[in-house]
Order: structure tokens, then sequence, then C-alpha cells
């Protein structure tokens, strides 16, 4: 295990003499990071912060903020559902009878119907035995690969796999294989070349990647995982409601035998329009999280109003299969239209997540400023949530976007990234000599 440095563990900035004290220590170690360095230099070039935006109502294919409507791509609302009428019903009966709050962790603070009805029906839905909620879908990934394995343990992930994940497996003190993204030939050389040096070994991937939106080779991974005895994590974050006929995601899409997974994961703030995240597998494994897991045992359990709004938002997934089928076209559509305009869609396969390559942080913070002056909302996504010089615009689809939407949006990426190109160029050019001063 890789031992922590004298200056990770911050102890240079508690021997420097900060004026303001140990505060100040910390803020000035925060301004060395990336991404506060680009909004300084972005206020530098007279361009404002095009994050924290605050928004006036749900968003949805658009929204509002500061009373102007912006086209919307920065929400997943993948399905259509949030602020749907039968789950404001649902959670206005619910919060009259449970209040807002569980109250305590549900092990001591007991449970609400609500809770297991949520946790029965996500187990139904993946077809195993059954399931664990979470208040947070980043602490689900955390608190279950943290808690579930140690030091004689490894952890092999891909090399995309999201910070949850990544933190999860950090946690848990065992050996942490990062293998390159989609590519299970060096997945297969490290298991090859480490497998039998741990006792237990988890393999991690995702259904759908939260910002390429490509797909894993699934039924090879269930292959490597069983000939190299791993247990086998995927994270659902993207990909339930987002792939396969009716939405049940990546299981779907390739036609898996549910226990050929040993865990499901997903969080529930995506096409579940709630918050939270949940593992579904085995009784066994489920019983020994909810005696153990920290992000479970010591925290509190999810409102029972979240639960209710989660539960119903599956029951309109299941019961209306055309929002999964709208989504998936007009995500077709939009990697099919950006193509025919010249844009790069880097990996995307037309799958509610789309990026917009763009190769640059600053050019794509720039990008994503004059397309909010033309009423397009879609964030930037920079080093250090992406590989530097891979810096995107990520847009997430939904099913209540139109090819009208998503024309109006694209022709203006078309028409601002040379601009947002040549404004960041010649910036740098006539600053050059700042740098250099
Ligand atoms: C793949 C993946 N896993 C886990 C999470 C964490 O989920 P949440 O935001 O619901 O806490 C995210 C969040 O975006 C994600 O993209």
């Amino acid at each position: 295990m890789k031992k922590t440095t004298p200056k990770e563990a911050g102890q240079d900035i508690a021997q420097e003499q900060v004026p303001g004290g140990a505060a100040s220590g910390f803020n000035r170690l925060r301004s060395k990071l990336a991404f506060d360095r680009l909004v300084e230099m972005g206020a530098q070039m007279g361009l404002d912060n095009p994050l924290f935006l605050c928004h006036e109502r749900a968003a949805k294919a658009t929204t509002c903020i500061g009373g102007k409507e912006y086209l919307n791509f920065s929400t997943y609302d993948y399905l259509d559902i949030n602020a749907h009428p039968e789950i404001t019903e649902a959670v206005a009966k619910a919060a009259a009878l449970y209040g807002t709050s569980a109250g305590a962790s549900r092990l001591v603070g007991g449970e609400r119907p609500p809770h297991r009805e949520l946790e029965r029906a996500l187990a139904d839905l993946y077809e195993v035995e059954d399931c664990i909620v979470y208040v947070s879908g980043h602490a689900t990934n955390v608190s279950t690969l943290g808690f579930l394995c140690g030091h004689r343990d490894a952890i092999f992930h891909d090399a995309l796999a999201h910070n949850s994940l990544v933190q999860g497996a950090r946690l848990s003190g065992a050996a942490r294989f990062s293998y390159a993204h989609n590519d299970c030939e060096a997945l297969e050389s490290l298991l090859k070349a480490r497998r039998g040096e741990y006792k237990h070994a988890v393999i991690v991937t995702e259904g759908l990647f939260s910002m390429d939106g490509n797909i894993p080779d699934l039924p090879r991974i269930i292959a490597l995982k069983k000939q190299y005895d791993c247990m086998l994590l995927v994270d659902e974050a993207h990909s339930l409601g987002v792939l396969g006929e009716t939405g049940r995601g990546v299981r779907e899409y390739f036609q898996i035998d549910p226990y050929d997974v040993d865990m499901w994961m997903s969080t529930l703030s995506k096409s579940m329009c709630g918050c939270g995240g949940f593992i579904a597998g085995r009784h066994d494994l489920v019983e020994f999280l909810k005696y153990g897991s920290p992000g479970f045992v010591f925290s509190v359990g999810m409102p029972p109003i979240v639960a209710v709004a989660c539960r119903k938002a599956l029951e309109l997934m299941l019961r209306e299969p055309e929002r999964v089928h709208k989504l998936q076209a007009i995500s077709q559509f939009f990697v099919r239209y950006a193509t025919e305009i010249g844009l790069d869609t880097g990996h995307a396969q037309g799958y509610a997540v789309v990026p917009i390559m763009v190769g640059d942080p600053v050019v794509a913070g720039s990008l994503a400023l004059a397309l909010i002056k033309r009423n397009v909302y879609v964030m930037p996504i920079t080093f250090p949530a992406v590989k530097a010089g891979t810096d995107r615009l990520r847009f997430f689809l939904s099913a209540s976007h139109t090819e009208a939407h998503v024309r109006r949006a694209l022709d203006a990426v078309r028409e601002e990234l040379p601009k947002a190109w040549e404004f960041v160029e010649t910036y740098k050019r006539e600053h050059a000599d700042d740098h250099h001063a």
C-alpha cells in the first residue's frame, strides 16, 4: 500500500507561517487546486464563474435562472420524471404521515414502510434476493467498498471509474489496480499478474460511463471475474433507466444473469429523481452491509419521503417504457447531429450522456459561458474530473428534449467553439509576458 508522505498529510502547511492561521493555510492549499486556478484565470480574463448558478424551478428540458429561460443539459432527469404530479402527491401524503426525516440510523431509529418497499422493488427490478438503500449514492460506493475489502484484498477498477468508487477502494486499504478504460485485455493482464497475491478481489466498473457515455464489455468482464475468482460491482448510476428495452440497465442491454454480478449498485439521484444509492444482490451480502457498512450504520436513514419518490419514479419507468425509448432516440439523434456538423462526441454511444470534446479547460469554460449568454445551460468538465487535455462540455439528455432543442444547442456550440479558442489564444498571446515575469 502507498505510504502517506508528510506533504500529503499537510505537514508543510502547518510549518508555513501563514497570516490568519490554519484556516488560511487550507485556503492556500486549495488555491493550488486546478479548479480554483481555473476560476481565478477565468476571472482575470473577465469571465464569470458558470458554477453554482441558482435555478428557480425544477430543471427539466428548460430551466429558469435569474428570471430567464434556458435550454438545460446539465441535470440528470433522464426520464422526465422529476416533479411528476404522481410523485409530488405521494410525497406530500408521506410527509404528512412520516415527516421529512427518518430521525436516526435505521438500526436504532427503526424503519418506515417506504424503506423496505423501495428495497424490495429494487431487488425485484434486478431479480436478486435483496437490496440495501443508503442515504447517498457517493456514500454507497465509499462505504460498501471501504467496508467490504481490507488490506489482504485487491480492487481492480476501470481507470475512469467514478470518484466514489476510487475513494471507497482507497478507504478499504486494499491494493488498488486501475486498468485502462474499457480495456479487458489490460484487466486480464493485471488479474493474471496480481490476483494470486490477494485473498479476495473485486472488479469494479460502470454500466454507462459518466463522463464519456460509453458501455463496458460486461459479458467479457463477467467471464474474467469467474476465471479469476473475483466479485464484481457494476455502478449503474447512469445506466439505470437509460439502457435496455425497458430501462432495466446494462443487465437488460446484455441480457445478463442477475447473479453474474455480485453487487448491482446505482444512485437514486438520476433516473429515480431522488437521492441516495443502493446495492442489490444476495441476501447474506445485504445483511452483512446492513450490520456493518459505516455509511449505513452510522448515518441517518433515507428520508421516507425520498424513498416514496424513488419508488414512484421506478413505477413510472416500468409503466411507461416510452420514456426510455424517447430518451434513447433523442440521445442517438444528438450524437448523429453533432457528428454531422463536425463536433467530436468522443466515445459516446448515444445513451443520455454525451460529451462534446474541447481539449482545453479554459476554452471549455469560456465556451460554456458563451452558451449561457445564448440561453443554453451546459457545464464544462475539466481536470481533475477528467484527464487533462480531455476537457469537454458534458450534455445530459432527457426524454423531454426535442430535436429542435438539440439542434439549437449544437448549432450554438458549432458557432461558439472557434470563437472560444480564438478568445483564449489571443489572451494567452497578449499575456505571454505576464507568465514569464
Ligand atoms: C457513476 C457514479 N457513481 C456514483 C455517483 C454518486 O451518486 P450521487 O450523486 O447520487 O451521490 C455518481 C454521481 O454522479 C456517478 O456518476
